[in-house]
């Protein structure tokens, strides 16, 4: 028999106990401070029990398990990038340069097997199979830990430069356009599909970033706007964004509001803000960072008030089915706890309260094989799913930003 999971423990009980003694005078905004330091020092315990356990590396195993494409590759990448060695991922204090912490090195493995499997246009992670996948943006989301090996694998230093150079290359000057400028998400046609915006976006900002160019944060942010202005609907919960939008065509290819692709637009775009943030070019780019955060709060808002019972995030809002689907509730999750690290005063309590709810959730339900459940099929998006790489990443990007929601990087 495989070892079954033991319970997690709750705080929410603690944490609403010690809000009715808190004196009615005090200040909004003090009140949520104390409310939040009792809420992360009884986070604390669950953190510390949790990773004495072995499930995150289960987790871990489990994604590192599954067969993966291209787009699976680099989210993998990111996954563990957050898990094993958070000082150099985005949420790091000082993740550009070589920073002197512990060599990234299972990231580095992936950006390895990318850079192998890149095809001569400049795609990583493309080689598979016949290569004709079609996506333009996938292998970019590769794309920063193999510039990320510039810095922290100083011997292959020209390598990784040109892996990412080309990577780069591809997705400016030879991907298709839209009508609007935005970078189509596929190869053979222009389309926006809400998953670009993490493929793609991120790793222009981080290149923006690691050289100090200006240019390509301001794209990065340019990119999330047009695809933001491509896709957002009004959904029954708020303004959300819908899935797919055809521009060769000039039709929708899935209009629902789908749990998932939020939440690659909520952990892309977050990423981007948080990336332009770090740089120096930072002061000059307020307005850019301040819009970025509203998107991310406009998806967190409509999602979690569209949450359905079980404290798992429906499939489809609207457009498909609502069963429940942790792999968008981790994502999410994971989103609203850094969001809360970040911008504790945009973010409050509401949302790692309610992140909180979702993690335990998606915890419980783990399997005894380390896969992350009820999921959606990563390819037939009304279906319920076995495994998936991309939920395996989320699970990852929860708990790593769950731990370092309570002890800070
Ligand atoms: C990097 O690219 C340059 C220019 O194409 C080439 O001369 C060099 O051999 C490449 N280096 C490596 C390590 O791939
Ligand atoms: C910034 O990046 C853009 C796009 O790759 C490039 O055209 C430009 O020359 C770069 N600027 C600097 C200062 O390196
Ligand atoms: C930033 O936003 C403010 C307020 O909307 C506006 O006045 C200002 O011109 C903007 N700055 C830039 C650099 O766009
Ligand atoms: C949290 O509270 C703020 C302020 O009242 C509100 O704008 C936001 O919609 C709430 N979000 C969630 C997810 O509860
Ligand atoms: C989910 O969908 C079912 C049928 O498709 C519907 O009966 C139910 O009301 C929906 N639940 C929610 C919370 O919208
Ligand atoms: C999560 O696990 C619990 C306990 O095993 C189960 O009752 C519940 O149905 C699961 N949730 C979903 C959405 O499957």
């Amino acid at each position: 028999m495989l070892r079954l999971l033991p319970a997690v423990v709750a705080f929410l009980s603690f944490t609403q106990g010690a809000v009715s003694l808190r004196p009615q005078h005090h200040t909004r905004a003090a009140h949520d401070l104390t409310i939040r330091a009792d809420a992360l020092a009884s986070a604390k315990a669950d953190v510390e029990s949790f990773l004495g356990s072995d499930k995150g590396d289960m987790i871990r195993s489990a994604m590192f398990s599954s067969i993966r494409t291209s787009w699976e590759q680099g989210t993998a990448a990111g996954g563990v990038l957050e898990y094993d060695n958070p000082e150099y991922s985005v949420f790091g204090s000082a993740p550009f340069s070589n920073n002197g912490a512990e060599t990234p090195l299972i990231p580095l493995q992936f950006a390895l097997s990318a850079a192998v499997r890149q095809t001569a246009d400049g795609r990583l992670s493309q080689n598979i199979g016949d290569a004709l996948d079609g996506a333009a943006l996938d292998g970019a989301s590769s794309g920063s830990v193999v510039l990320m090996g510039t810095f922290t694998d100083v011997d292959r230093k020209e390598y990784w430069a040109n892996a990412s150079a080309r990577e780069l290359d591809y997705v400016l000057n030879v991907a298709p356009r839209t009508s609007t400028g935005a970078i189509s998400h596929r190869a053979d046609s222009k389309q926006y599909w809400a998953d670009g915006v993490y493929m793609g976006f991120p790793f222009i900002a981080y290149y923006g970033a690691v050289t100090s160019n200006q240019t390509l944060l301001q794209i990065a942010y340019d990119q999330c706007r047009l695809y933001r202005d491509a896709l957002l609907i009004d959904g029954p919960t708020g303004k959300l964004w819908a899935h797919i939008y055809d521009d060769s065509t000039k039709t929708w290819s899935d209009e629902g509001i789908w749990g998932t692709g939020n939440a690659w637009a909520a952990l892309g775009i977050l990423r981007v803000a948080v990336t332009i943030e770090k740089t120096e070019h930072a002061q000059h780019m307020t307005n850019q960072t301040t819009e970025l955060y509203a998107w991310v709060k406009e998806i967190l808002d409509g999602e979690f008030a569209a949450i359905n019972d079980d404290n798992l995030f429906p499939d489809y809002i609207t457009g498909g089915p609502n069963f429940s689907d942790a792999a968008t509730s981790a994502a999410l999750a994971s989103v609203a706890f850094r969001a809360a690290t970040l911008h504790p005063e945009t973010f409050g309590l509401n949302y790692t309260l309610k992140a909180d709810k979702v993690r335990q959730a998606v915890l419980d339900n783990l399997t005894e094989l380390g896969t992350i459940s009820p999921i959606v099929d990563p390819l037939v998006w009304d279906q319920v799913g076995t495994l998936s790489t991309e939920s395996q990443a989320f699970g990852l990007m929860m708990v790593a930003a769950w731990r370092d929601w309570v002890f800070p990087l």
